[in-house]
């Protein structure tokens, strides 16, 4: 992969480097962001997507991670992007700025405290806001099934339940990603179960290797050398 560090994300020292370059800026996204670092106590740096008009949006992923993730979705080039969990939509930008123009992203999230800032993104985003997990959404799993070559990215509550819910309607072709891969989805039983808590089953980690068995890890071992902790497949049956 090329360029993989052609953009520096710069690193936030403190709170008030934090705040002072967030109120610099415009936009709503900025208060939702002030807001947090409050509730979070000041205590710790939080990491921003700098977007490529220079627009810093929150987002919770590791340093250096967005110019390696933006040019592997770059190299794969989907025309449909479908985000499960955006919070502040910083992965969102993401997407948008390392695919074609026009290339179509719907992102979901349920309801909660944080939101985007919608303006700054183009008319070919698009936000939902629904629960995933209650029950399969008709319209993403109609979209999972669509001819375009697609990303669905699961960053959402419950990874083993979002890969197998949505990622089993993907056709040939098309690409996972999955952010805490180590955390969330890793194939020891006990030890999975005891990370997540025991919110899933068995039968949810089953399912979910039921689905990733039909795909190819993409760049894992570049991932666990950088020490990102997303990962990213593709269906190749
Ligand atoms: C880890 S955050 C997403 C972070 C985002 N992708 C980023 O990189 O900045 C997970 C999001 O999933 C949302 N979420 C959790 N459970 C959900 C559910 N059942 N349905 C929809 N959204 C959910 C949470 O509200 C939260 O905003």
């Amino acid at each position: 992969m090329a360029n993989v560090d052609k953009i520096k994300q710069p690193q936030y020292e403190s709170y008030m480097e934090n705040c002072k370059e967030y109120l610099d800026d415009e936009g709503v996204i900025h208060e939702h962001y002030v807001r947090f670092l409050h509730t979070q106590n000041m205590k710790k740096d939080r990491k921003l997507y700098i977007s490529k008009k220079g627009h810093k949006i929150k987002c919770i992923h590791e340093d250096g991670c967005y110019p390696f993730i933006g040019n592997l979705v770059q190299d794969f080039n989907p025309r449909l992007v479908l985000e499960l969990g955006f919070s502040w939509g910083g992965m969102t930008k993401l997407f948008e700025d390392y695919t074609k123009m026009g290339t179509e992203i719907h992102a979901y999230n349920k309801s909660c405290g944080r939101k985007p800032s919608e303006r700054l993104f183009g008319k070919n985003v698009k936000f939902h806001w629904a629960d995933l997990l209650k029950v399969p959404l008709a319209r993403l799993v109609s979209l999972c099934k669509d001819q375009r070559k697609k990303l669905l990215y699961c960053d959402n509550g419950n990874k083993i339940k979002e890969v197998y819910m949505y990622g089993q309607h993907l056709n040939v072709g098309d690409m996972i990603g999955a952010h805490d891969y180590p955390k969330e989805i890793y194939h020891d039983y006990n030890l999975l179960l005891e990370k997540t808590k025991n919110r899933n089953t068995r039968e949810d980690i089953d399912n979910m290797n039921s689905v990733l068995a039909d795909f190819e890890p993409h760049e894992h071992d570049l991932m666990l050398e950088k020490g990102f902790s997303d990962r990213f497949w593709i269906k190749i049956k």
